[in-house]
């Protein structure tokens, strides 16, 4: 497994970082405990060093089964990066909600079902969707991270300029943002950014939710309680576009002997900028496949084949 700092931290990242989003069940089509508890061990028996959750994922249970499968997470070598400011409001819907005291109640919330008084990272989830002004959201969150409770601060899914602002209010060292072989608008706004800031950038949802994988070789059918069953992504032309991709990555992985999840996130790992990506993962085997990413990601010559075809096939057709 490759590792790569975190520019303006001692945080050291393996290329391939585990995503809890999934084992939070919710949305997901529900979760499997004994699984979810597997993969974290065969994450961390892969070289896996760093674990991304959040309050919304599985409304808590997510930070739990993190908490349950590692221990104690300050282990040396071990990141764990969490999140604030999205919640469930009275109609059932997510929204973010970025004032000074829900803050500080959701960092306290995920803090103690972590089982710990402070973590790596705290990323604000996304943009506010109310009228909190970001000199609130981020002198707040300063002010939490000198009080202890946090050591470095980052962000999600901010566009280029508000990223400029939020620095000049505080420091950031991460933008995570989605980025795939079916999602690239990122490439042009806040991959630019960081690269030319030298803030980190934390790739997620690598595999277009599975797409990537080659486990679709139909269009396939979701549970109510599961996304990818109104993602457009998973129908039609889009999901013929994502399979036809994946065969050819399956092919290419075939060459260097792994399977196309690895070609997928290696890929977005060899992209300039990228400091790390988050692969979502439910089992140990899923974990494994995922982890191999990290092994093949100085092979030179593979990256610009996989580019080549990454290129020919053009991105997510609308
Ligand atoms: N900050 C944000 O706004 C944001 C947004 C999205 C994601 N994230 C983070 O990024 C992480 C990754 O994104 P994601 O989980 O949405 O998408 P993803 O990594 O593209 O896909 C993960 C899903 O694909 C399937 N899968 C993974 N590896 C596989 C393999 N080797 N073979 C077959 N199937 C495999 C699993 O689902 P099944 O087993 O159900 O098929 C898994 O849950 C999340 O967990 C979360 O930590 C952050």
């Amino acid at each position: 497994m490759k590792h790569r700092p975190l520019p303006g931290t001692d945080l050291s990242l393996s290329v391939v970082g585990f995503g809890a989003w999934a084992i939070g069940g919710r949305h997901w089509g529900g979760t499997d405990t004994a699984d979810a508890i597997a993969a974290v061990h065969a994450a961390i028996e892969a070289g896996i060093t760093w674990f991304d959750t959040a309050p919304i994922y599985g409304d808590g249970q997510s930070d739990v089964l993190l908490r349950q499968a590692l221990g104690d997470i300050h282990r040396e070598g071990l990141t764990v990066a969490t999140k604030v400011g999205v919640v469930y409001g009275d109609d059932g819907h997510v929204h973010s909600q970025l004032t000074a005291a829900t803050l500080r109640e959701d960092l306290g919330h995920t803090l103690d079902r972590l089982g710990t008084d402070h973590v790596d990272l705290l990323q604000v989830h996304w943009p506010c969707e109310h009228d909190t002004p970001l000199e609130e959201t981020f002198g707040t969150l300063a002010d939490l991270r000198a009080e202890g409770l946090f050591r470095h601060l980052g962000v999600c899914n901010y566009r280029a300029d508000a990223l400029a602002q939020i620095r000049a209010i505080t420091p950031i060292v991460s933008l995570q943002a989605g980025l795939s072989m079916l999602r690239r608008e990122v490439e042009h706004d806040g991959l630019a950014w960081c690269r030319e800031t030298g803030v980190g950038f934390l790739a997620y949802e690598p595999l277009g939710r599975g797409l990537l994988t080659g486990k679709y070789t139909h269009v396939p059918t979701f549970g109510d309680d599961d996304m990818r069953r109104f993602d457009d992504r998973f129908k039609g032309h889009r999901f013929e576009h994502a399979r036809r991709l994946t065969a050819d990555l399956t092919r290419i992985g075939r060459k260097v002997g792994v399977p196309p999840a690895a070609i997928a996130i290696g890929w977005v790992a060899t992209r300039p900028g990228v400091t790390a990506v988050i692969a979502g993962a439910r089992t140990p085997e899923q974990v494994r496949q995922n982890a191999l990413a990290g092994s093949i990601i100085d092979h030179v010559k593979l990256w610009e084949i996989v580019d080549r075809v990454a290129g020919l096939h053009g991105g997510t057709p609308r």
